[in-house]
């Protein structure tokens, strides 16, 4: 699939602005904060009805504007479909499907299928797990959109059973909090053991495509190899079922069971695992150097690039690369463009026209303080 058109209107620094596409690549280049990153921040608003970078909606409406508006004509198929998302702080978001409103604005997710890699990714590298934990979940609701309501059934069932263990931790010893509770461990069990395994399938399905993008790019300094490490005693074992995760779930919650009172949290769960990312079999956090660091982050993107490009879904995903040549040096640079050359759109940002490959620097739009033009326009 790619993308004809996109319409912002008071998103962002845009008041309004058109911008028409071709298939294949595309590369906006202008000064720092002439727009750029808003101009794809807001087709991956199209996309999954959430920014890369902020999770309020706020900063997404223009300055001194009430609403946003992003529109945008995907090609599928051989037909267009248009998409339209109105963002209104603090209310529901609405959306249109050509041009029919949807009862629900979810009901425009993944019409448009976009991966994104932004400078911000440098922290599934560098940062917490929760980093990890919010790639994998994100991948996997576009894999497979039921994922999404597993995985916000986990985070209900894991408040309540936080908020019990608080009371129960006060009011020690009660024998009708203690059976509650075990209702609670019953469903933290069932639910997080799906969540555990989808999780697993997808570090095993994604570690092939991701470490060949790694290789690709940068075939020096080791390979790329991803490990989920888990809160969950025994769960290495090959082969474990989704009954068998359950019940290591159970065995753990109640072998901790007193430490999860005296503090009141759940301390066993998927909510509590991380994602191993080592280059050369040393973890990329702490050893790997910035520029090493930035490769592992793309390769992750471009791995699920890989992934969901495989599920034949409406053809391939749009693949954006915010600000990405800046951090690589010229090898990988050139590495990168040979690699991303033959994709069905990739949108590209750059400061610096000179930082992206003569190879895809072909259909260039100069972004100049809220207009997007061709060179050759005047
Ligand atoms: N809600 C908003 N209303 C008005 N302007 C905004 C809003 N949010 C961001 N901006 C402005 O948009 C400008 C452009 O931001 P953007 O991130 O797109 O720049 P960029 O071209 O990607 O720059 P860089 O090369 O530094 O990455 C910034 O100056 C920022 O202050
Ligand atoms: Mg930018």
């Amino acid at each position: 699939m790619y993308v004809s058109k996109v319409g912002l209107v008071d998103f962002r620094s845009y008041d309004d602005v058109v911008v028409e596409l071709d298939a294949g690549i595309t590369t906006f280049v202008g000064r720092n904060g002439m727009g750029k990153t808003n101009l794809v921040e807001g087709i991956g608003y199209a996309a999954s009805l959430s920014s890369h970078r902020v999770s309020a909606d706020l900063a997404l409406v223009r300055r001194g504007a009430d609403r946003a508006l992003v529109r945008v004509e995907v090609q599928r198929d051989g037909r267009a479909v248009l998409v339209e998302v109105e963002i209104v702080p603090g209310r529901a978001n609405r959306a249109r499907l050509n041009r029919a409103p949807v009862t629900r604005a979810r009901e425009v997710v993944g019409v448009l299928r976009t991966v994104m890699f932004a400078p911000e990714d440098l922290a599934l590298v560098k940062g917490d797990p929760a980093e990890r934990r919010r790639f994998l979940d994100e991948l996997l609701s576009l894999r497979q959109p039921r994922f999404a309501g597993v995985r916000a059934d986990y985070d209900r069932i894991l408040k309540q059973r936080n908020a019990l263990l608080k009371s129960a931790g006060q009011a020690r010893g009660s024998a009708d909090i203690e059976g509650t509770l075990s209702v609670w461990d019953e469903q933290l069990a069932t639910v997080g053991a799906e969540v555990i395994v989808t999780r697993a399938a997808l570090v095993a399905d994604l570690v092939v495509p991701a470490s060949d993008a790694y290789s690709a790019v940068a075939p020096t300094g080791g390979d790329l190899d991803l490990t989920r490490v888990s809160s969950v005693e025994g769960i290495d074992e090959p082969g474990l079922t989704r009954d068998d995760v359950r019940a290591l779930i159970l065995a753990a919650v109640a072998t901790r069971r007193r430490e999860e009172l005296a503090r009141g949290v759940t301390l066993v769960g998927p909510h509590r695992d991380d994602l191993l990312i080592s280059l050369g079999g040393f973890p990329a956090k702490g050893y790997a150097s910035h520029g090493e660091s930035w490769s592992c982050a793309l390769a992750l993107r471009l791995g699920s690039y890989e992934l969901l490009r495989r599920a034949d879904d409406g053809g391939d995903p749009v693949l954006i690369l915010d600000d990405v040549f800046a951090e690589l040096d010229v090898g990988r640079r050139e590495r990168l463009a040979e690699r991303v050359v033959e994709a069905e759109q990739v949108l590209v940002t750059a400061a610096v026209a000179a930082d992206v490959p003569a190879v895809i620097d072909g259909g260039q739009r100069v972004v100049d303080s809220g207009t997007v033009r061709r060179p050759t326009d005047l």
